[in-house]
């Protein structure tokens, strides 16, 4: 049996089958709601209005015709896509011969957002750049939960949908600057392991269940048209390597885009999304690398006033004559908090008395009467800041190296962009005494995409970094549940 349901915001009427819920009606008739819990009723994210109650869509069975009116606007997040800013010769390898103009892309696959970069295939000059968010955030906020819909479900649905998006991104892209995305005769993707197996449909049942190893690991050369790019028809799509568990491409590119295997000083970079990935070493050491489940609390799920980055967040709070003063982006109304808010506000709490070692708060703390930070975000924040500060940890004790013997401290990402290291020293994510090392390096996994399209040593390259790369798996760490329990708490 079929029923009608009525999106009113949208305009938009689907013929839903008995039995769907709200959030797979509203996903079939083409609509991006924002389900960061994959639809389990946790997150609350999805609420609409049914006959003037609010409901949750994915706990809302349809039995009959339904009006529904949404309450999600359409996300426009910061998307940061400036990177390290490291240069490489121009040297593209051969192309095809028919094509006078070509065009090259890069693009970085992340979790919750994409961005493609388009590169003259003559110059090697970096013409246009787009971004979206990752359209798959409407079957979980992090890789964790979109593994197990696409192990439920078939993983056709996420590989589909996020193949259009990055299609369209690049159609976009060509046609901001004149061209047509027919032009492009060579793509390179990056991406964590989770995500490059869900866009080329490879089954994520060894990343999610033991031995939590990616089932291809080695760079791949593919035809750019068996993954539906509407590109020209000889185009290649590159894939960076994967290095083990949940560390990927994209950790691959950000090692190519700071030259870490080069670097003289103990460096450790860190790429703080849905999950933290690190790499730990120099020149003379080698570099190991793990990944911890950060959870999605820093992109504002699970965190009950929590949002992205986009207006109406909470971005920066501080303390002004012993109160919490707080900056929105975009200077209006406070919506709710994002990552970096919720760092500076939980150590000006911390500061202030409010919440204690232990993490517990004397009470809620109010910014406006519908934005506020209660126990149970402190308790997400702390879950996701002892994940790092663990991973620091052991990372440290592999290398035989102490964490003050860190010489520099690169932080990759959006988070990592916005974050006051400041306040992730304060609350224990990252260790104090880096304080004054650590460097933003921007978006530095979409730099080594761009790095290995314009030059082919450096794809080469690519797969004997990640070959180099010991990959420590915390999970069969026996150390590892003791360093996170004690991470937990804040420092005094
Ligand atoms: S509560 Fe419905 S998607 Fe999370």
């Amino acid at each position: 049996m079929k029923y009608r349901i009525t999106f009113v915001k949208e305009g938009i009427t689907y013929e839903a089958e008995e039995g769907m819920t709200v959030l797979e009606a509203e996903i079939a008739a083409g609509l991006k709601p924002d389900a960061p819990c994959g639809g389990r009723g946790k997150c609350k994210k999805c609420r609409v209005h049914i006959d003037g109650k609010e409901v949750l869509a994915c706990q809302t069975v349809i039995h009959g015709g339904l009006e529904v009116e949404t309450l999600h606007e359409e996300v426009k997040s910061q998307i940061l896509t400036a990177g390290y800013g490291r240069k490489v010769p121009f040297h593209p390898g051969e192309l095809p011969a028919d094509i006078k103009d070509p065009l090259l892309a890069a693009v970085d696959l992340g979790s919750t957002s994409v961005v493609a970069y388009l590169l003259d295939g003559c110059t090697g000059e970096q013409l246009s750049v787009k971004s979206v968010l990752n359209p798959q955030r409407q079957y979980g906020a992090d890789v964790v939960m979109r593994s197990s819909y696409a192990l439920e479900k078939g993983a056709d649905i996420l590989s589909s949908c996020i193949r259009r998006a990055v299609n369209e991104l690049l159609r976009e892209a060509a046609k901001s600057c004149g061209r047509s995305q027919e032009e492009i005769v060579k793509i390179v993707m990056v991406g964590n392991s989770c995500m490059h197996h869900l866009f080329l449909e490879i089954p994520v049942d060894t990343l999610v269940l033991a031995p939590y190893e990616p089932r291809v690991k080695e760079a791949l050369t593919l035809k750019a048209s068996d993954y539906g790019f509407l590109v020209h028809p000889e185009a290649q799509l590159l894939w960076l390597p994967n290095i083990g568990g949940f560390v990927g491409a994209d950790t691959v590119g950000c090692l190519l885009a700071t030259d870490m295997d080069q670097r003289e000083r103990m460096t450790l970079m860190v790429d703080i999304g849905t999950n933290g990935e690190m790499v730990l070493g120099n020149r003379e050491t080698g570099l190991t690398a793990c990944s911890t489940a950060a959870g999605p609390a820093f992109e504002g799920a699970k965190i009950t006033c929590g949002m992205r980055g986009s207006a109406g967040a909470i971005d920066h709070v501080y303390l002004k004559d012993g109160k919490l003063e707080f900056h929105v982006i975009g200077d209006g109304e406070p919506q709710g908090i994002c990552g970096s808010g919720l760092l500076d506000a939980v150590a000006c709490l911390r500061r202030t008395g409010a919440v204690d070692e232990s993490g517990r708060m004397k009470e809620t703390y109010y910014f406006t009467r519908n934005v506020f930070i209660e126990q149970k975000d402190i308790r997400e924040l702390q879950l996701a800041k002892a994940a790092i500060a663990a991973g620091i940890r052991l990372l440290c004790k592999r290398k035989g190296i102490r964490t003050e013997d860190i010489e520099e401290l690169l932080i990759a990402g959006a988070f990592g962009n916005y974050l006051d290291p400041a306040s992730a020293c304060a609350i224990g994510m990252l260790p104090k005494e880096l304080n004054d090392r650590i460097i933003s390096i921007g978006n530095a996994a979409g730099e080594g995409a761009r790095i290995a399209a314009l030059n082919t040593q450096e794809f080469e390259r690519s797969k004997e970094l990640a070959a180099k790369t010991e990959f420590l798996e915390l999970a069969m760490d026996p150390e590892f549940q003791d360093v996170y329990v004690d991470e937990l708490e804040f420092p005094e």
